[in-house]
């Protein structure tokens, strides 16, 4: 496993493994045990996903040092004060069975309730407040945002005192956030890639499909291999043995600069979500 520095100096391997929707209790466990077996060593969990105990539980179990392996987990939408974030992220440290986390990410920028008035801005700078002093403690490796947008980043970022570390949007071939992307590559902000596979629909792309067999890999590998090409940081999710196990083969494969830009520009249906407008 290779590493991206993070902006605060922290190390953290190229590619993590998702785990939304892997339930809680034996797919969780065994998935993410499987994971680490294999040689993944970032785990991306989430409050949501309702399967922390059972990551946790595959992350001791695997019997890796815990230094050895990268664990993010999200602040779900109803937490959005600064004392119920401080309480949000105890309840995850402790569902994981950790003392600390590497990374803790706002999931998204503006649940509904919030979107009257702009109530949103005032709600993310007292959670970033309440997620820079965790950091402050030593309870967080690095803090970051999932699924910001320029203007959610740059209304934080009127009030920030750390800048975030990460941003986890949704990228893929064909779901490229032109925007989003130069934004964070300009202030240094690592784009994590959410539903590398287009939540599976890339699958049934020809285009991506005859460029895996001119490399003669899977349409996942590249797909991944375009996102590593990209300079982002994928989070593919599998909870089958095999695919687990060759996801992980998606390094040193060379991409043509005519074949990222085909993997670019190609259509996947169901696209960037419209954040702004989101029905939670
Ligand atoms: N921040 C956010 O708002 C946000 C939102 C969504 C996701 N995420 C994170 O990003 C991770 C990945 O996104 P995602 O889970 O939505 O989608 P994804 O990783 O793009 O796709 C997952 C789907 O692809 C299938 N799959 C995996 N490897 C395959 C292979 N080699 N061949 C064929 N099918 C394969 C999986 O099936 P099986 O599992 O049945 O093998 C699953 O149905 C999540 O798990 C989560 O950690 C974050």
């Amino acid at each position: 496993m290779t590493y991206y520095n993070l902006n605060n100096g922290v190390s953290i391997p190229v590619l993590g493994f998702g785990t939304w929707k892997a339930e809680n209790g034996e797919i969780a466990y065994q998935s993410v045990l499987e994971a680490l077996k294999a040689g993944y060593r970032h785990i991306d969990t989430a409050t949501i996903y309702k399967n922390e105990e059972s990551v946790g539980r595959a992350i001791q179990d695997s019997g890796i040092p815990r230094e050895e392996i990268f664990v993010t987990s999200k602040l779900w939408n109803t937490n959005h004060n600064y004392g119920q974030a401080r309480q949000a992220f105890e309840e995850s440290l402790e569902k994981l069975g950790l003392d600390y986390l590497d990374l803790y990410l706002i999931h998204w920028p503006n649940p509904k309730p919030l979107r009257e008035n702009d109530q949103w801005k005032i709600r993310n700078s007292e959670v970033w407040r309440a997620m820079e002093d965790l950091y402050q403690e030593g309870k967080i490796r690095a803090i970051g945002v999932s699924n910001f947008l320029p203007h959610h980043l740059n209304a934080l970022l009127e009030t920030a005192k750390i800048f975030p570390a990460v941003n986890q949007v949704r990228l893929a071939p064909g779901v490229y956030q032109e925007e989003v992307v130069d934004y964070c590559r300009e202030k240094g902000i690592l784009l994590e890639a959410w539903g590398p596979f287009g939540q599976g629909e890339l699958f049934d792309q020809e285009e991506v499909k005859e460029i895996a067999a001119r490399h003669e890999k899977s349409v996942a590998q590249i797909a991944l291999a375009w996102s590593l090409a990209e300079g982002f940081l994928p989070l593919p999710k599998s909870v089958t043995t095999s695919r687990i196990k060759s996801n992980l083969d998606c390094f040193g494969i060379e991409l043509s600069q005519e074949e990222r830009e085909i993997l670019k520009r190609i259509t996947v249906k169901s696209g960037a979500p419209k954040v702004d407008e989101m029905d939670f």
